[in-house]
């Protein structure tokens, strides 16, 4: 590999010491509300500072503080849940922040303060995977384990291995993304030592299937995903589960463009046109039509409703090519609030009136009697199979679609379990010529739009 100034990308982006102070001291003091709003509550309660930041591998400008409210191991479920609620709110409540409810294994409360966005998590306070109550309880052990295997110089390593994830595109394990998470990220690093290690050996070495284990747990063979990462601190856990087989290719190849021709580019975010003047005519060069299905999501944990768009999705492409039309390509989108998008880019979306409609071969005498009984004058013969025109029942696509979405149709469709409802009673079918045409389209579409049309491009700089 050729050399590159590593040092110098590192001053971009590790936090600056003054970053690096104001989130430690952020932390500090949202970690004295804990415990102020805690006694004031009258509830035992242990805080505790989690994540990136804890471990120190967090990148500039990116820092989510991540808490853990740490209750006893007996406390019962009901009362864990109500006061892991309370306290967040409250603590959120004395720094002036401004607090929303989310739900991970359950529910637990983000605060937005002084600019940062802090997750309040109640986890039960466990010593090892033997205890384990929720997901979230692992976390702990996660934090722990970086802090004393982790070497003071692999810090650097693991800032260089996240942000080049980040800016090709394959960081982050949420639905969202299907990406790396921090945490496997930090484990590679172990594992290989180093970044550059670390991209040799993906760009190399990595089948499907690959897999390693720190503790050599001996568990690997329980697991049947595209790359297996045994947890350290739990040998029933693959930490690479949510990572997707099209996320772990694109690091592969991103990898190896990188060894060809290693930049500093690969650590800098793209700049991504959202001029809806250009994507409209780029989407028209193509010579396609395409069709938006807007509605607005349900009100459910936000990794729950990627799993039910994308179902949504798939079964629409799935039940329009059943009718003879052709998809050229579809992804979704949603802000997980307002609106979801369902993208769909059509090769064929007009077709003929008439359709060919098969019937028996000659051979099968009884058959041939009941399609002749029905078509009679009309069928004719195509070698030695029966065959009749018919009056193909959609022409267009646009009004299939608008047919799957109503209640009397919808059985067709294979639609995620809470967004039936919402599609059926409020979705819209817009051309996408036409959506661009409005104002002030949010910026995270036009971005959307962008990578959709633009695939590859965040591999190679
Ligand atoms: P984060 O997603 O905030 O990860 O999850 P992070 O390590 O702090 O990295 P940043 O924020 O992207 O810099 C917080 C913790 O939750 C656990 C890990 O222990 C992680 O440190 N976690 C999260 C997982 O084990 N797996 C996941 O897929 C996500
Ligand atoms: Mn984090």
């Amino acid at each position: 590999m050729q050399e590159i100034n590593y040092k110098n990308i590192l001053k971009k982006i590790k936090p600056s010491k003054q970053e690096n102070e104001k989130v430690k001291k952020l932390s500090k003091h949202i970690l004295e509300a804990i415990y102020e709003s805690s006694v004031s509550l009258d509830v035992k309660v242990d805080a505790m500072l989690v994540g990136s930041i804890a471990k120190g591998t967090w990148l500039a400008g990116n820092a989510d503080i991540d808490i853990l409210i740490k209750f006893p191991l007996d406390t019962d479920e009901k009362y864990f849940k109500k006061y892991g609620l309370k306290i967040g709110h409250k603590a959120i409540k004395k720094m002036d922040g401004i607090s929303e409810e989310r739900y991970a294994s359950h529910p637990y409360v983000t605060g937005y303060i002084q600019g940062y966005f802090v997750d309040f998590v109640p986890c039960y306070n466990i010593k090892s995977s033997q205890e384990l109550k929720s997901a979230v309880d692992r976390t702990l052990l996660h934090t722990e384990f970086i802090q004393s295997n982790l070497k003071q110089e692999q810090h650097d390593e693991v800032v260089l291995l996240k942000k080049f994830m980040d800016s090709v595109g394959t960081y982050g394990s949420e639905f969202k993304v299907g990406g790396f998470a921090g945490y496997l990220c930090e484990m590679l690093i172990l594992y290989y030592g180093s970044f550059n290690e670390t991209i040799k050996n993906a760009a190399e070495n990595w089948n499907y299937g690959f897999s390693f284990d720190l503790k050599e747990h001996g568990t690997i063979q329980y697991f049947k995903d595209p790359m297996v990462a045994v947890d350290p601190v739990d040998k029933n856990r693959n930490v690479a589960a949510a990572l997707t087989l099209q996320k772990m290719s694109e690091f592969i190849i991103a990898s190896e463009n990188f060894i060809i021709n290693p930049s500093e580019k690969y650590f800098t975010n793209k700049d991504i046109i959202t001029d809806p003047i250009k994507i409209i005519d780029q989407f028209n060069l193509r010579g396609t039509k395409t069709l938006l299905i807007t509605f607005k999501p349900p009100n459910i944990p936000s990794d729950a409703i990627y799993p039910q768009i994308k179902k949504t999705e798939n079964s629409i492409v799935k039940v329009v090519e059943s009718e003879g039309f052709s998809v050229f390509g579809s992804e979704s989108w949603t802000d997980e609030k307002d609106l979801v998008l369902i993208l769909i880019e059509f090769e064929i979306w007009n077709l003929p009136i008439i359709q060919k409609h098969y019937g028996p071969y000659i051979w099968i005498r009884e058959h041939q009697k009941r399609f002749l009984g029905k078509y009679g004058q009309n069928a004719c013969l195509e070698g030695d199979r029966w065959v009749v025109n018919v009056k193909r029942s959609y022409e267009n696509v646009e009004i299939l679609l608008s047919d799957l979405m109503t209640e009397k149709k919808s059985g067709y469709l294979k639609f995620g379990k809470h967004l039936k409802k919402k599609i059926i009673n409020e979705h819209k079918i817009i051309d996408l010529n036409i959506f661009l045409e409005s104002d002030n389209i949010d910026d995270n579409i036009l971005k959307f739009l962008y990578n959709y049309l633009n695939k590859g491009e965040l591999l190679i700089r």
